[in-house]
């Protein structure tokens, strides 16, 4: 793997900075959710219309976020022939702690060590489901700033998603993406185009450090997600009006948009919002007639402010129905190719967002990829949230990065079809085991070794000091095979 071509000395500044290669973990067991919703007693649909899930990944007791981590990383570099030498830079993001203090970046040198590289840059992050994607800003930062010294980085985003009992438990799902980041990438961070909105709200948050578990107010989740979403829109299409001398940036400027996925209905929901914040503002900047056609069904909406769906329970289903409806073709074009993992994988929190990138990249024609915007919309509770985009290249010949990269990808589907699908009462089984053993000492877990992918890292014992080690499941493809950190 090349490494950047600016030296110390700066001779030549990094240029189109962004994602150079992927990779993606999930756990190998599920459950169904339409399994789920007999098993828990809703109406037949709740889980797999209204919230639009198929599958959720989960864990037993021998992953952890650290084991998560070192298998998502190991195998980015063992798939891209990395060598730990080239890397200056490795940042999580993550919101499953199992310490207070040590970073799941310091088990990944781990990782380093026998190459003797331990001058790497970068810590943990966490802030819900937004921690990966300040850990990606961060790495981006520093290849474009004076502090850089020519190698590339890696961004891990991972978690384990659970919920208590209840009607939030559907939501979960778990699992891991690793980036490598660098100049002269196939997917380009947007320079400007970025819009954050931040604010203080207990939509979701976990105080108590003896549980897995959130304390979460649903409802109140899903207001904080769609305002921080009006929020960013509106300042990042404020930027695309200055930086591209437009008068009104649109989703038409947007080839694919892409969003934080806790459930893929409210995807479909963020994208219609997006359509009507643009139809306010045509109804404002033109009043041409193929903007009436194009969104006849919203015209009787014309005068509503965005900010009155927060207080008009019954307006605001009103007009999400029309939204959604006027936007169905744009749904089915911009984003729905990229909710191929989430639905079958869940909420994986940080990783979420950059599931639905790779769903993107491996769901979509190379032709129709080349040369094109994606908006990215982050959400992380309590609350962070950002809007950016990146570009992609036109290159999409054999050898390409952009190739390599999406060919890298196509296995993702055949990986889900392989997992192994687990009742309802066995995943209930699981997640109570995991409840009784979290951040126990003196334990070896208990889960089956096989019931994990090839090359997954696992947890073997965490000692009376809370020490925890791990070893490798065996995997005929990789160099190391089974290895022990
Ligand atoms: C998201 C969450 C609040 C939903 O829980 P809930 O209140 O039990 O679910 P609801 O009753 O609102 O039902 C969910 C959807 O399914 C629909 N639904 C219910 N039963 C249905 C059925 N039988 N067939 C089809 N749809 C059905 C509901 O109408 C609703 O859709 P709508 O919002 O478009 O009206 C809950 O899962 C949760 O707290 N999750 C964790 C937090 C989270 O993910 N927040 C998101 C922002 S980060």
């Amino acid at each position: 793997m090349p490494v950047g071509n600016c030296s110390q000395s700066g001779q030549k500044w990094p240029e189109n900075v962004g994602i150079l290669a992927m990779e993606v973990y999930f756990p190998y067991t599920c459950v169904n959710q339409e399994k789920l919703e007999e098993f828990d007693g809703v109406s037949k649909g709740k889980y797999t219309i209204g919230l639009g899930q198929r599958n959720m990944g989960f864990c037993g007791d021998r992953e952890d976020i650290n084991s998560l981590s070192l298998t998502v990383v190991h195998k980015l570099m063992e798939r891209n022939s990395i060598s730990p030498n080239d890397i200056g830079r490795l940042e999580v993001g993550t919101e499953t702690l199992i310490d207070k203090s040590k970073s799941v970046k310091s088990v990944l040198m781990q990782l380093f060590e026998k190459s003797g590289n331990s001058s790497i840059e970068g810590v943990d992050t966490t802030n819900a489901c937004y921690g990966g994607t300040q850990a990606l800003f961060n790495a981006v930062s520093w290849i474009e700033s004076s502090a850089w010294d020519g190698r590339l980085a890696i961004v891990v985003a991972a978690d384990i998603a659970v919920y208590a009992a209840g009607s939030a438990r559907s939501t979960g799902g778990a699992g891991a993406v690793a980036m490598l980041v660098g100049p002269d990438a196939p997917l380009v961070m947007e320079q400007g185009m970025r819009s954050i909105h931040m604010e203080h709200a207990y939509d979701f948050y976990k105080p108590n450090m003896s549980s897995e578990y959130p304390v979460v107010d649903g409802k109140l989740s899903v207001r904080c997600y769609f305002h921080a979403l009006d929020q960013c829109y509106k300042k990042y299409t404020d930027k695309g009006n200055t930086l591209h001398q437009k008068i009104q940036f649109t989703l038409d400027d947007i080839d694919y948009a892409i969003f934080h996925t806790p459930f893929c209905r409210i995807v479909q929901k963020s994208l219609a919002r997006l359509m009507f914040h643009d139809f306010l503002c045509s109804t404002e900047s033109s009043n041409s007639e193929s903007e009436g056609d194009r969104y006849a069904g919203l015209l009787q909406f014309r005068n509503v402010k965005l900010e009155e769906t927060f207080q008009d329970e019954a307006k605001a289903k009103e007009i999400e129905k029309a939204s959604m409806k006027c936007s169905q073709t744009m749904y089915d074009k911009k984003t729905a190719p990229s909710l191929f993992l989430s639905r079958e994988v869940g909420n994986m929190y940080t990783p979420s967002l950059y599931g639905c990138l790779t769903s993107l990249l491996f769901s979509e024609p190379l032709e129709s990829l080349a040369g094109k915007r994606v908006l990215f919309f982050s959400y992380g509770s309590g609350l962070a949230s950002a809007m950016f985009s990146f570009n992609i290249s036109n290159d999409i010949s054999s050898g390409s990065p952009l190739n390599l990269l999406v060919t890298s990808l196509k296995d993702i589907p055949e990986r889900l079809a392989s997992r192994l699908q687990v009742e309802p009462e066995e995943f209930v089984k699981t997640l109570t085991a995991r409840e009784i053993t979290h951040n126990k000492n003196n334990y070896s877990p208990s889960c089956s070794e096989n019931e994990l992918f090839p090359g997954t890292y696992y947890l073997t014992n965490v000692d009376e000091k809370f020490r925890r080690t791990y070893q490798r499941t065996v995997d005929e493809s990789s160099k190391e095979g089974c290895m022990v950190v």
